[in-house]
């Protein structure tokens, strides 16, 4: 499973156009802010928006865990499965919007109209053929008159209004990202071979960079943590490891700690928990660190606190709890904490225990 992307890219241009696209064709690239994101908005927010407090206090939750309004939304909800960069039909998003008008899955629901024009299809469709460039967009701006959700506060005091300074810096994040490599000379395709032990695929982060992009796709069920052992020779240069629903363990983490550049860290659905999480305090550039359905708990919750560039945490589904993640945006206030997602209401009945279910 290499990733061939000149192939790819190849490939798609042999794809031929239908007769109502050749126009269009010749247009430049889609622009996400100006194309992709006003059909998001108009069509889409209003039921998938991040959980947010309302102004009655009301946590409100995106419908079936599907997440428009954020970069990170839009690629990790939905198990990853909304946008899958230059495969339109296999992207949920597309099939949602294309099933037939009376379909009772078609997106956005019968109950609100009618099905999303052609044209605006056709942009959606065109844009993640091209590779899902989000540009500099990366988080959407709180709902109007709102606060981004806080856990375990269901009486509208949460957020601190500094959510919208995330929604430019998706750009200078990358520009960032990409001058931790500026100092490193590309490693040999032999070395990137025998690291990829027949299972990872490995990817320069960007174009011409030396960093590099680790994931396993296809292989999640075999990947332990000797795979990531095998690793080591790149600790210098992973910028970007997603291990998700693997078999790694607690002790994955400590060849992770060795990674100095690692800066996105995707852990989703694995039984690494406080002990493993405590190693990566080590890690210092980590910026997006995904624990959604781990054994964390309050403990790696804590060791986080140490990790200065910290800017997303995602702990849905885990032990960790609200006061936990209260203590962490305290100490890190510009940190997102996604945590509530999963949750039912904490503000209902119903959310006290899970809530709680942190606390032993
Ligand atoms: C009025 C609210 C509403 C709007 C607007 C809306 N959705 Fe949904 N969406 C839902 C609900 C409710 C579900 C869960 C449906 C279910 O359980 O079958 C859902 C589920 C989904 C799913 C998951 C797949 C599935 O079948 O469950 C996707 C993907 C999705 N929506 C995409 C979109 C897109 C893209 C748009 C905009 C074009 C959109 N939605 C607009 C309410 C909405």
């Amino acid at each position: 499973m290499k990733s061939l992307p000149l192939a790819t890219s190849l490939l798609l241009l042999a794809v031929p156009l239908c007769a109502q696209d050749k126009a269009k064709a010749k247009a430049d690239k889609i622009d996400f802010k100006t194309s992709v994101l006003p059909i998001l908005e108009k069509n889409c927010f209003e039921c998938h928006r991040t959980a947010y407090t309302a102004k009655d206090g009301k946590v409100v939750r995106p419908k079936k865990n599907v997440v428009f309004d954020s970069k990170d939304g839009m690629l990790q909800s939905w198990k990853g499965k909304l946008v899958i960069a230059n495969k339109p039909d296999d992207s949920e998003m597309i099939k949602a919007v294309s099933l037939p008008a009376d379909d009772d899955d078609r997106m956005p629901p019968k109950k609100k109209g009618d099905p999303l024009p052609k044209d605006k299809i056709e942009v959606l469709q065109k844009w993640i053929e091209q590779g899902a460039d989000f540009g500099d967009w990366k988080a959407a701006p709180p709902v109007e008159g709102s606060k981004p959700a806080k856990p375990g506060d269901g009486k509208g005091k949460g957020g601190d209004g500094k959510k919208g300074g995330d929604q430019n810096s998706g750009g200078e994040a990358m520009a960032e990202l990409q001058a931790l490599g500026e100092a490193l000379s590309p490693l040999g395709s032999e070395v990137l071979l025998q690291a990829a032990h027949g299972k990872a695929r490995i990817e320069p982060f960007a174009d011409g960079s030396a960093l590099l992009r680790v994931s396993f796709p296809g292989h999640e069920d075999e990947v332990a943590d000797t795979d990531v052992d095998a690793l080591l020779p790149l600790r210098e240069h992973v910028v970007s490891l997603d291990l998700g629903r693997t078999r790694v363990s607690d002790s994955c983490c400590a060849v992770i700690a060795k990674m100095p550049k690692l800066a996105r860290l995707d852990l989703r659905e694995t039984t690494v928990g406080d002990a493993g999480v405590q190693q990566l305090a080590a890690c210092r550039e980590l910026r997006s660190l995904n624990l959604f359905a781990t054994k964390i708990g309050d403990a790696g919750m804590a060791a986080l606190r140490t990790l200065p560039k910290l800017q997303h945490v995602y702990v849905w589904q885990t032990g960790v709890g609200a006061e936990a993640v209260v203590a962490l945006r305290t100490a890190l206030p510009d940190l997102q904490v996604s945590f509530a997602i999963d949750l039912p209401d904490p503000s209902a009945d119903g959310g006290q225990g899970r809530k709680r279910r942190g606390k032993k």
